[in-house]
């Protein structure tokens, strides 16, 4: 089930659109969203505490974290040779990678499965494309999908590159805030993780990308080609030089 808070005034065209969208999500948890002009929260009750998490693209740490250049998922989503243009995130999320990737100049389509967290991304999206002309918005493209279906029934072609975030194991050292893992973690799960991998294993022109906690195990127990480590994430790497 869930509650809507609508303190949105800007836009009430795009929050009316999302509340209609989501006001039959159906659900075992009762979760509230609160809707404000450029951000929403994520409201439920975990071990009887009120835990929120809360999402903006025009974050200003977004921002800063979007502007690093010598980020590594920078460098795992590319080559030597800049050859890779266009990205498919097969797990967008709330959309950060792939907004830290659009603003870098790549072109983005995101794929979300969960439709509370597809309308609230997109919600997001329409709203910084409308207020903003910068190009990065516009660079990214957001579709309602399971990424296997979408790997396994649109003609893409191959994309330069494919990239996964998958669901980070419950774990007191994960990388990821507590709050937001624990409200992702009763929306989702990864059930497919492993099928989409081999999937995009095919489907990839150079590479695939997983987004990984530092000490978890590859996926489909397959070596990387390249690592890329961070203190408390790894990005591994996956040449496939499909053609
Ligand atoms: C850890 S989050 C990704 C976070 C994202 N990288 C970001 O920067 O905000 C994983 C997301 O992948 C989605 N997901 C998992 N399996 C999927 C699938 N097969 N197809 C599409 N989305 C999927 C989940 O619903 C969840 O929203």
């Amino acid at each position: 089930m869930i509650k809507i808070a609508n303190h949105c005034h800007y836009h009430k065209k795009y929050a009316r659109e999302l509340i209609e969208r989501i006001k039959s999500y159906d659900s075992d948890e009762e979760f509230l969203i609160q809707i404000e002009d450029d951000s929403l929260a994520l409201c439920c009750q975990i071990q009887n505490q009120k835990t929120c998490f809360s999402h903006s693209l025009t974050d200003p740490k977004l921002l800063k974290r979007a502007s690093q250049k010598n980020q590594l998922l920078l460098k795992a989503c590319n080559n030597k040779k800049r050859e890779i243009h266009s990205i498919i995130d097969l797990t967008a999320g709330w959309g950060r990678d792939s907004f830290i990737l659009a603003t870098h100049g790549q072109h983005i389509t995101m794929v979300e499965q969960n439709s509370l967290i597809f309308n609230s991304l997109n919600f997001l999206l329409k709203i910084v494309k409308h207020d903003n002309p910068d190009e990065v918005y516009k660079r990214l493209q957001l579709i309602n999908d399971d990424s296997v279906e979408f790997l396994s029934t649109r003609d893409i072609g191959f994309a330069d590159c494919l990239y996964l975030d998958p669901m980070f194991p419950a774990h007191k050292s994960s990388a990821r805030p507590g709050k937001e893992l624990q409200i992702l973690q009763l929306l989702t799960n990864n059930l497919n993780v492993e099928e989409l991998f081999e999937i995009a294993l095919e489907k990839a022109k150079y590479r695939v990308v997983v987004k990984r906690p530092i000490h978890a195990k590859t996926l489909s127990d397959k070596k990387p080609d390249i690592v890329y480590k961070e203190k408390t994430i790894r990005f591994d790497v996956y040449l496939t030089n499909n053609f």
